[in-house]
């Protein structure tokens, strides 16, 4: 299904939110945007993956584009199972990821490309921030730009949240409307936590949704920090950015 603005579900989360759907450690998001449907990341999980989406009343099948942010499990295990149920995919992964896995990758859908450390435009309005941190886990986040501002979308944020939102800004020179995805703040404390919040407030970072691996305590206090434009993540959240960014989540 096509939308004429962007519907943005999240479908793998270790947080719940929809009582119907089954929660485990991982990550993925369902977008739909005017001219692709995306899937970010896989989830650790394929069969619970494949069945939050088809609950969401989601079609696999739908999928034109699969993004995978790095290479952890949580992220790239559900892989196998997206490929059993839709071939038909253009998958836009890390260097990060192993060479054996990006070749097997390769031979089972349309098209795939490798995205290296630089800047990439994927589709007009959609860009990969490149591989940052390629010397450890090397991770690429992915920017939609709107009318509103940019969302900028993470799996781990392993690169760190403010990296990445401050490539994003440089890159594109605009603000970011949404932030939201895995902060990977679990391990920090409140003062480190603190920093990071001021950080992404000086980069100018409108609303929030802090999930995955951003831990309860940073949860907590970004919605202390921004209120009304904190977002609660968890499966099944669904946000959506209407045609005129009127955005109402
Ligand atoms: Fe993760
Ligand atoms: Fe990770």
């Amino acid at each position: 299904m096509k939308t004429h603005g962007m519907e943005i579900t999240i479908v793998f989360d270790n947080y719940p939110y929809n009582p119907e759907l089954t929660s485990l450690w991982g990550f993925s998001a369902f977008l739909q945007l005017p001219k692709q449907t995306i899937l970010f990341d896989t989830g650790s999980n394929g069969p619970v993956l494949l069945r939050n989406i088809q609950t969401l009343d989601l079609n696999v099948k739908d999928i034109d584009t699969l993004f995978l942010s790095h290479p952890h499990w949580d992220h790239v295990g559900g892989v196998d199972a997206v490929i059993e149920q839709n071939q038909n995919l253009h998958i836009f992964a890390p260097d990060s990821l192993s060479k054996h896995l990006i070749s097997d990758l390769r031979n089972q859908v349309q098209d795939l490309t490798v995205i290296d450390y630089q800047a990439t435009k994927l589709f007009d309005h959609i860009y990969s921030t490149g591989v940052m941190d390629e010397d450890r886990i090397g991770e690429q986040s992915m920017i939609i730009d709107t009318k509103a501002g940019l969302v900028v979308i993470t799996g781990c944020a392993h690169p760190g949240i403010v990296n990445i939102a401050k490539k994003a800004r440089q890159m594109l020179d605009k603000e970011i409307f949404l932030l939201m995805g895995g902060f990977h703040l679990l391990n920090e404390n409140p003062a480190a936590i603190q920093q990071v919040i001021e950080a992404l407030q000086n980069v100018a970072v409108e609303y929030v949704c802090p999930t995955h691996c951003s831990g309860d305590l940073a949860k907590e206090m970004f919605k202390e920090s921004f209120k009304e434009k904190y977002i609660a993540g968890g499966v099944g959240k669904k946000m959506s950015l209407a045609d005129d960014i009127s955005n109402t989540f």
